[in-house]
């Protein structure tokens, strides 16, 4: 039973797929991959974004959620962490989701359940899915471009768990973190620091600004050195349009933000502030995250789940058809269309009529589905037929593209690239993934 409790649980490739399937996701429209599915979440310490997140990533996915309400749950009586986990296990979760103040308490749990746990931010040590879709909110503004990119993170380094682990995961994709913070808040770390952002703004691609972890703090000081502290930190890392002028760079914060602390609010207004945007990715990260996560179990090789659509299920069962019989290439639409099953693409000009005619005799002989529409007709254009993709190209941009991996068809729609896809779009092709039989 694979867990996610640092970044470091991943590997390169399973981050990649995790992004691939965040972009499905991405429009964070809903379907039924995990119905039927129970997530529980568990937050000991008080959150808006992630456990709000977490929950609407499971419902759009089609997943019951539970969420335990700590403050009035047993461990309020004397029970620990550990039983009360036990005691939801037993109750036979799906996936538990669990945000704690201790360290490496999520990662102790792992004997007491049956189900993945999913680290939503243990103490400073670590929060996984923050780290995640950062990453990927960097990546998208980059598009792909991030090998060699600075980011500054700027604030209280060694107490925040963010920190932890987007330096766990960043430097992995080629990002060069570079720390900013006052000295009392710097972390034992061989990444390049610097105590006064002034030193190091010219060479930010990327501000990553956190908010002081009071939380974590001893306060032995009085309460006018705690203002006079204050003061000096706004004056020293507070990102104001004064401090980055016109420069070109992306500024995210993984909330709360402390306005006029940690961001003024002339700089959250800002259009090179992707805050909400990072809060948008989230859901779709989390998505990938549960989906991952929850199914690993399943034998879906046996099991097809049902992508519900609005519109019925007609052109999605043809796109699905299609990539199936790209992939069994070797038999159908190689002998109908004469192309090479054997080549990495071969292309199909214009015969699209033809191609509905092998599904449709596909389907016939292996009913899959009760019925394929014989009435779509397409205008001459463009199919690829690789071996596990079929790309359809209007105006020589892809519109439409179907991988398939063993487990599961992957359909990707951008329907701005011509009226063939927004006729598709409007006949309600999705972005969507379907487990495969
Ligand atoms: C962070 C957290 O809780 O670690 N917020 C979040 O999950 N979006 C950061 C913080 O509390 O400052």
């Amino acid at each position: 039973m694979k867990h996610l409790i640092t970044p470091n649980d991943l590997s390169d490739k399973e981050v990649e797929e995790l992004f691939e399937d965040a972009r499905i996701f991405q429009d964070l429209r809903s379907n039924n991959i995990l119905e039927g599915k129970l997530v529980v979440t568990l937050f000991f310490e008080s959150s808006t974004r992630t456990r709000s997140s977490f929950e609407i990533a499971a419902k759009r996915l089609g997943a019951e959620v539970v969420n335990l309400e700590v403050q009035t749950s047993s461990t309020n009586k004397g029970e620990t962490v550990e039983d009360t986990v036990a005691n939801l296990n037993a109750m036979k979760p799906d996936a538990i989701i669990i945000r704690h103040k201790d360290c490496g308490l999520p990662a102790s749990l792992k004997t007491y359940v049956d189900c993945p746990i999913i680290n939503a931010g243990d103490g400073k040590n670590a929060h996984p899915t923050q780290a995640l879709l950062d990453l990927f909110t960097i990546d998208q503004h980059f598009e792909g471009n991030i090998q060699g990119k600075n980011i500054l993170i700027v604030g209280d380094i060694v107490n925040s768990r963010v920190a932890t682990s987007n330096l766990e995961l960043l430097p992995r994709f080629g990002l060069n973190p570079i720390l900013v913070s006052p000295p009392r808040f710097q972390s034992n770390s061989s990444f390049r620091n610097a105590t006064h952002i002034k030193e190091v703004i010219d060479d930010a691609d990327i501000i990553m600004s956190l908010r002081v972890q009071h939380e974590r703090h001893e306060v032995n000081i009085s309460k006018e050195e705690q203002e006079r502290e204050k003061e000096e930190y706004v004056r020293d890392y507070c990102i104001t349009k004064e401090l980055v002028g016109d420069r070109d760079f992306l500024l995210l914060h993984p909330g709360p933000v402390n306005r006029n602390i940690d961001i003024t609010d002339e700089m959250l207004n800002d259009p090179r502030s992707k805050v909400l945007k990072q809060v948008e990715n989230g859901v779709a990260i989390r998505m990938a995250v549960l989906k991952k996560f929850i199914l690993q179990k399943e034998n879906i090789e046996n099991k097809r789940i049902k992508v519900k659509s609005s519109k019925g299920f007609s052109l999605i069962e043809l796109i699905f058809a299609i990539a199936v019989i790209a992939v069994i290439a070797s038999v159908a639409i190689p002998k109908l269309m004469g192309v090479n099953s054997k080549a990495k693409t071969s292309t199909v000009n214009g015969d699209i009529s033809t191609i509905i005619s092998s599904v449709q005799s596909y389907h016939m002989i292996h009913k899959k589905v009760d019925k394929i529409s014989d009435s779509v007709t397409l205008n001459p254009t463009v199919w690829s037929i690789a071996d596990k993709e079929v790309i359809f190209k209007e105006n020589d941009k892809e519109c439409v593209k179907i991988a398939v991996s063993d487990s599961q068809l992957t359909v990707t729609i951008d329907q701005a690239s011509g009226d063939v896809c927004s006729e598709l779009y409007n006949n309600g092709v999705r972005n969507e993934v379907f487990a495969l039989n």
